[in-house]
């Protein structure tokens, strides 16, 4: 018999704690440690947007747990003008940035299932998804990707989509960058009466093509999930949003209310100024389109490999042999912290994520200390 010590719950270190002893060389440099390792944005968001967080007058009551009327028609406005897509304000709700509704949604969906335990989610991917139906007892099941990176939606076994409660997809992919087939991932979930969540919180720095949404396949069985961390550089203020199918939308926002899951008024009347603008996503786009170039140059002339450029999102990604004795080389030699791949899953042990989050002068710097300048 199991005893019950030896279930409980201990929380694994967090990955990028993991990098810490990797700091003290790095920082050994002039011009200190150059973090590349966490996708926390670097640059400024509209000054529009800092002055409605400043005079929104909305700190003294509660906000509402959904978002307030104009956050809801910020993003129903924002899904149109961007992707033409027509959905109701009912339709779209607010979370407290998209890592909580991640790592919070197996609990909520196992309530509304209870005759089902498995979570569905990319084999190398954002560790969260994992964690979530962790944090929910439930089974975490990794779905292997295609040799074109995309979800081999035919090597998930029946048994396991029977159980499932759920399936992620995350387009354009942390870590990979890859473009998932979200028609198909739609298609599987009606298919096989299994919700699918489509985590786009990259879209807005799609290379490859357009940016694209899983709601383009119609809202039926799907949920969007967005956030204005990366595309309006406001990782700080905590706000996101889910859209898409009306009953599952509906549910997680009651739920969500009775949890007490409220981005701050303050908060929510920025958001409704950054998705009204979009100025700052094309100059934001255009930095890191440029970062992505510079730092590939840079590492593959030091260390010989050749780095190809993503499809999407603000990361390199490339096989480097293995993954923590090029970010232990690359913080001895450069100065700069890099996250090895198996902080995405066990498949992506001999790679390495850069994250292009640092400003130019900072990664030229990198590229001096490394003789490649
Ligand atoms: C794939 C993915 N989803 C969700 C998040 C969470 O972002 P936030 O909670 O800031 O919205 C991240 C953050 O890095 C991410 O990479």
């Amino acid at each position: 018999m199991t005893s019950a010590a030896s279930t409980r719950f201990v929380p694994p270190p967090y990955p990028y704690d993991r990098l810490d002893r990797f700091k003290p060389m790095a920082a050994a440099f002039d011009g200190g440690l150059v973090d590349l390792s966490i996708g926390t944005p670097c640059d400024p968001p509209p000054a529009a947007v800092l002055a409605a967080l400043a005079t929104s007058d909305s700190e003294r009551g509660y906000p509402p747990s959904i978002g307030t009327d104009a956050l809801r028609r910020a993003i129903t406005g924002w899904l149109a003008r961007r992707f033409d897509i027509d959905l109701s304000t009912d339709q779209v709700a607010a979370c407290i940035g998209s890592k909580e509704f991640v790592a919070t949604l197996p609990q909520w969906m196992r309530l509304r299932a209870p005759e089902r335990d498995t979570v569905l989610h990319p084999a190398v991917a954002y560790p969260t998804y994992e964690m979530g139906a962790i944090l929910a007892g439930c089974r975490a099941v990794a779905v292997p990707p295609t040799a074109a990176g995309s979800l081999d939606l035919d090597a998930i076994d029946p048994a396991d989509a029977e159980r499932a409660l759920l399936l992620w997809t995350n387009s354009p992919s942390n870590p990979t960058g890859a473009l998932d087939d979200l028609g198909a991932a739609a298609a599987w979930g009606r298919a096989n009466g299994v919700p699918v969540f489509s985590d786009e919180c990259y879209v807005e720095f799609t290379w490859a093509g357009q940016g694209r949404t899983i709601l383009e396949h119609g809202s039926h069985g799907v949920v969007a999930v967005h956030s204005l961390s990366k595309r309006s550089n406001l990782a700080g203020l905590r706000v996101g949003f889910y859209a898409g199918d009306a009953e599952i939308v509906d549910y997680l926002r009651e739920v969500r209310k009775h949890v007490g899951m409220l981005v701050p008024g303050p908060a929510q009347a920025a958001a409704v100024v950054a998705l009204a603008d979009d100025t700052h996503v094309v100059e934001q786009r255009q930095r890191y389109r440029r970062r992505l170039e510079q730092m590939a140059t840079t590492l593959s002339r030091w260390s010989g490999i050749e780095i190809p450029l993503p499809a999407g999102g603000f990361y390199l990604w490339f096989d480097a042999g293995d993954g923590w004795v090029f970010a232990e080389r690359l913080a001895t030699d450069g100065g700069a912290l890099v996250s090895p791949g198996d902080f995405y899953g066990s498949g992506g042990s001999q790679n390495i994520r850069v994250a292009v989050v640092q400003p130019d002068d900072r990664l030229t710097l990198v590229a001096e200390r490394l003789g490649v300048a």
